[in-house]
C-alpha cells in the first residue's frame, strides 16, 4: 500500500525527477573517478624498439583521456624482438592476461606498432577469454612483409628481398621474427608450407587449432588498421590493410584476398558485422607513427574510449 503510495506520488508531484537523476548518474561516477569510462590500453612495440618508442603517444593518451591506465609491455627489447614470434607470443601473453583479468568485462584496447601488430594476431587468436574491445593496428605488416629496407641489409647483408626466400624459408630462418612474416609472393608454396607463424595464424595451413583460433578472434569488436604510402619500410605499405602482392607484385586489396574470400580466420566476418576501420595517411614515415600527433588526433583518439 505504502509504497505504491510513494510510487504515485512521484509520478504525479515531480514528473521529471527520474529522468533527470539517471542524467546525473554519469556526470557524478565521473566526479568520484574521472577514469570511468577510458577502457586500459595495452602496448606493443615493434622491431629493434623498447616501450621508450611509446613516450608521444603516452603523453598523447594523458592529454585527451585523463586517467587511462596505460600498460607499455616492455618485453623482447631492442635485438631480442628479433626471437621467434610465437615465443614473444607466450611472453607478451603472460604479461598481458592479468591486465586483461584485472579489466574484467569492461574489455580493454590494445594498440600495437609494426611487428608488434602481428604479436597481437597471435594474442587475440590463441588466448580463448580475451576481452580486447578494440585492437588498433599501426603500421603492422599484417599480410606480411617482401621488400629490401635498412633493416633487412643490416640484418641479412648477403641477401635481397629475391633472394631472402632461401635463408627464411629453412628452419634455421624461422627462428627469425622477421622471416616468421616474410611473404615471398614468387615462392607462395614455400610460404605455405614453411611459414611458422603468418601462415598459420592466416589459418593458410591448416592447424588443429584453426577453428579456435577464428574463434578467439571474433571476440574482438573493433579492427582498425592504420597506414600509408610515405611509410618506407612495410612493403606494400598496403599490407598494414591487410592487402599484398599478387606474384606480379601488383597489390591485392583486402576484400579480394584468399584469407578474405575464405573467411578462414575471421577476417571477412569482423568486416561484414563493421568492425573494420582503415585509415590510410599520406606523410608519415614509419618511425613516426606512434609519435605524430596529427595521427593520434585523427585515428586513434576516438577508439580509446
Ligand atoms: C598525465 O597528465 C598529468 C596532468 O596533466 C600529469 O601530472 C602526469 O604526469 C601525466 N602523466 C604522464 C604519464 O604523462
Ligand atoms: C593499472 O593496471 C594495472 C594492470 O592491470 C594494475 O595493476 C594497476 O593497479 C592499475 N592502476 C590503477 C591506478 O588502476
Ligand atoms: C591448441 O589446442 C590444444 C587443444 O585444445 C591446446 O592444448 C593448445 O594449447 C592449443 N595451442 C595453441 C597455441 O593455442
Ligand atoms: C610443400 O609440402 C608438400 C607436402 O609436404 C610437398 O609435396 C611440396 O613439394 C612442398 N612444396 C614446396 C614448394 O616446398
Ligand atoms: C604527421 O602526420 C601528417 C598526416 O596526418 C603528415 O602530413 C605530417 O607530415 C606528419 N608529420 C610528421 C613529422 O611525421
Amino acid at each position: 500500500m505504502r509504497a505504491h503510495r510513494v510510487t504515485s506520488n512521484m509520478a504525479v508531484g515531480c514528473p521529471s525527477a527520474l529522468p533527470t537523476l539517471l542524467f546525473f548518474v554519469p556526470l557524478l561516477l565521473w566526479l568520484v573517478d574521472p577514469t570511468l569510462g577510458y577502457k586500459p590500453v595495452i602496448m606493443v612495440h615493434g622491431l629493434f624498439d623498447s616501450s621508450a618508442s611509446f613516450k608521444q603517444l603516452v603523453e598523447f593518451i594523458n592529454e585527451s583521456h585523463p586517467g587511462t591506465n596505460i600498460s607499455v609491455i616492455d618485453l623482447f627489447d631492442h635485438k631480442a624482438s628479433l626471437q621467434p614470434l610465437w615465443k614473444q607470443v607466450m611472453g607478451f601473453r603472460e604479461a598481458i592476461y592479468p591486465i586483461m583479468q584485472n579489466a574484467g568485462s569492461e574489455g580493454v584496447h590494445l594498440l600495437c606498432y609494426s611487428q608488434g601488430g602481428l604479436i597481437c594476431r597471435g594474442l587475440l587468436e590463441t588466448i580463448p577469454d580475451h576481452n580486447v574491445d578494440t585492437f588498433i593496428s599501426l603500421s603492422s605488416p599484417q599480410m606480411g612483409q617482401y621488400g629490401d629496407t635498412d633493416y633487412l641489409r643490416y640484418l641479412f647483408p648477403t641477401y635481397v628481398k629475391s633472394n631472402l626466400y632461401r635463408f627464411c624459408y629453412t628452419q634455421y630462418g624461422q627462428t627469425y621474427s622477421i622471416c616468421n612474416f616474410w611473404n615471398d609472393p614468387h615462392h607462395h608454396d614455400m610460404y605455405i608450407n614453411v611459414s611458422d607463424f603468418l601462415a598459420p595464424i592466416n589459418s593458410e595451413r591448416p592447424e588443429p587449432n584453426t577453428t579456435e583460433w577464428r574463434q578467439n578472434f571474433l571476440r574482438l569488436r573493433k579492427l582498425v588498421l592504420i597506414g600509408g604510402p610515405s611509410d618506407g619500410v612495410i612493403t606494400p605499405w598496403e599490407s598494414s590493410h591487410f592487402a599484398f602482392f599478387d606474384e606480379n607484385e601488383k597489390v591485392v586489396e583486402m576484400q579480394e584476398q584468399q584469407v578474405y574470400e575464405d573467411d578462414t580466420f575471421g577476417l571477412r566476418t569482423l568486416d561484414k558485422r563493421g568492425g573494420i576501420s582503415v585509415y590510410s595517411v599520406p606523410g608519415v614515415v614509419h618511425t613516426m607513427w606512434h609519435s605524430n600527433k596529427t595521427v593520434y588526433k585523427e585515428c586513434i583518439e576516438k577508439w580509446l574510449t
